[in-house]
């Protein structure tokens, strides 16, 4: 299991629990998170799982596919802390991981 906090826009934070090996957009749907709808089921396609790695974080992840990268240009409020909650895979390297939803996708 690997622990995930999800912060909003607006302050309200969520820790949750997830097995390793689902995604971090797979975390935030499956425990009801606002402003993470997944809407293409991790297929790179939607970038409505848009989050922002917190920085003590984002080190950690491995770099961006080529398609992740072109996908989240239809993001709003893209910055260098933005990343596809689809493409990155839980694992016990990332427990404790910490992620805020951007306010565009509330
Ligand atoms: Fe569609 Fe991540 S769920 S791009």
């Amino acid at each position: 299991m690997t622990k995930v906090t999800f912060i909003e826009h607006n302050g309200t934070v969520r820790n949750v629990e997830v097995d390793d090996g689902l995604s971090l957009m797979e975390a935030a749907v499956n425990n009801l998170v606002p402003g993470i709808d997944g809407d293409c089921g991790g297929a790179c396609a939607c970038a409505t799982c848009h989050v922002h790695i917190d920085a003590a974080w984002l080190d950690k992840l491995p770099p961006m596919e080529a398609m992740e990268n072109s996908m989240i240009e239809f993001a709003e409020g893209r910055n260098e802390s933005s990343r596809l909650g689809c493409q990155i895979k839980l694992s016990p390297a990332l427990d404790g991981i910490v992620v805020r939803t951007p306010l565009g996708q509330h």
